[in-house]
């Protein structure tokens, strides 16, 4: 049993040492006096336990879509069912200063084979996207590049999350944030979700009723992705190797979590911006965008509906969109 956990310390040691951060200047609430991330041993505050734990700002300016957050989680992080090795500071999740920046309107790659493959097939660790609450999203490998939750789903917490020991402490999802027995799962693809308490208000639309799950994320290629369901409630049955597609009711390209394999994304279909979000490790594919691409006029306003779903945002309203916005969970 020690030496099983043993292993396991040692595979989650070694997860979280990418990251996306802002070159340059780091835009909005990126400059001096941020906390960064610091090798060594991480003395950044620990995340508070309750819902206003989080500090998130979402800001639109000049085509740009800035994230800024403090990495919290907005649950009891401490509340995971692992153990923590002799003399470990294991598990513990600490505040940092996460930026996703990203061009407010996706561009997709005209051919899949384009796009940046972050799973087995090409590893790639640390944050690639964020949630609405300021949650960092990972793919869905290990440190030793396999299946995360296969080999790391039991250290989740009860809302599906899990940090990265000391040093770095990135509270992280590399599944359905909030899905509170990831593995029961077993592999296989349903519709069989149990929400934490804590956050079943902030992923579940407003209206559950045969409805189109509720956008929770956006990864660093723009695109934002949803729960598990698609149109009418049902599971899709079109996702491609990235983990999206188009439907009725959001007739732009977006992910799905799924129960299964990828779980969240196998790859980024969006042409990911370098000089806005790096993602340590991965090298970023040359755009080669579709002749065709989507209309994302109504991300913004999605996005605002479910910030405030999710919170409180005091920003200025500038034609739909909260500019400036800083979002305090209740
Ligand atoms: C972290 O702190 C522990 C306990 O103070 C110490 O033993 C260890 O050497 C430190 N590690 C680093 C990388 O500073
Ligand atoms: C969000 O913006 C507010 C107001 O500008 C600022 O005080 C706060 O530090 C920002 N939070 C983050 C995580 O950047
Ligand atoms: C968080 O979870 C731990 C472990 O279950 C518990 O001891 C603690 O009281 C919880 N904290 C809050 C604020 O709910
Ligand atoms: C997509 O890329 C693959 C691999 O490079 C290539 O074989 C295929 O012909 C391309 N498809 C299109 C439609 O360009
Ligand atoms: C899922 O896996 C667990 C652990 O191996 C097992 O106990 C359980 O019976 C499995 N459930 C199903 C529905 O296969
Ligand atoms: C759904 O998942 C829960 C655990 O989250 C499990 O207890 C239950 O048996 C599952 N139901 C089905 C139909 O698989
Ligand atoms: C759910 O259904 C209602 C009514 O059809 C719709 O207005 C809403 O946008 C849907 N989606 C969410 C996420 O609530
Ligand atoms: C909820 O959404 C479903 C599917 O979109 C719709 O059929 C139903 O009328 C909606 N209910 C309410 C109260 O809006
Ligand atoms: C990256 O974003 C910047 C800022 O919006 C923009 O000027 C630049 O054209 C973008 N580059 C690409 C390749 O889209
Ligand atoms: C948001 O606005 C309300 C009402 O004006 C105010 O009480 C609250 O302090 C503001 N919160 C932030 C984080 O600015
Ligand atoms: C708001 O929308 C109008 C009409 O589309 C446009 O002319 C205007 O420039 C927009 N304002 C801003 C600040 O984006
Ligand atoms: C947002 O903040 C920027 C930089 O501080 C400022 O130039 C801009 O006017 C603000 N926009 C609104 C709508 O408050």
């Amino acid at each position: 049993m020690h030496q099983t956990i043993a292993t396991f310390s040692a595979v989650l040691l070694l997860t979280g040492l990418g990251l996306v951060t802002a070159q340059g200047n780091g835009g909005p609430g990126g400059g001096a006096g941020m906390m960064g991330r610091t090798a060594g041993n991480n003395t950044n505050p620990l995340c508070g336990t309750t819902a206003n734990a989080p500090s998130v700002n979402h800001t639109i300016q000049g085509g740009v879509r800035y994230f800024q957050s403090n990495g919290c989680p907005p649950t009891n992080w401490t509340d995971h069912n692992y153990p923590a090795p002799n003399g470990m500071t294991y598990g513990q999740a600490r505040s940092y200063n996460f930026p996703v920046i990203v061009n407010q309107t996706p561009v997709l790659q005209a051919n899949i084979s384009d796009a940046l493959y972050v799973g087995i097939s090409n590893p790639v660790k640390g944050p690639i996207g964020i949630t609405l609450t300021g949650v960092a999203l990972y793919s869905a490998v290990d440190a030793l590049n396999r299946d995360a939750i296969i080999y790391e789903g039991r250290t989740f917490d009860t809302c599906g999350g899990h940090s990265t020991p000391d040093p770095v402490n990135t509270y992280h999802y590399h599944s359905m944030p909030g899905d509170s027995s990831t593995i029961s799962h077993n592999g296989t693809r349903n519709s069989n979700f149990t929400y934490c308490p804590a956050m079943q208000s902030w992923l579940l639309p407003v209206n559950t009723t045969n409805n189109h799950s509720a956008l929770f994320g956006v990864f660093v290629d723009g695109v934002p992705i949803y729960g598990p369901l698609g149109d009418g409630g049902k599971l899709p049955t079109d996702l491609d190797a990235c983990n999206g597609h188009v439907d009725a009711s959001h007739s732009f390209y977006h992910y799905h979590a799924t129960s299964d394999y990828p779980y969240l994304v196998d790859c980024l279909r969006g042409c990911i911006n370098s000089t806005l979000s790096y993602i340590q490790g991965a090298t970023i594919p040359a755009c080669k965008p579709a002749a065709q691409q989507y209309n994302y006029s109504s991300l913004d306003a999605e996005i605002t509906a479910r910030l405030e779903h999710v919170g409180v945002i005091n920003g200025t309203m500038v034609n739909g969109t909260v500019v400036n916005g800083t979002m305090v969970l209740l």
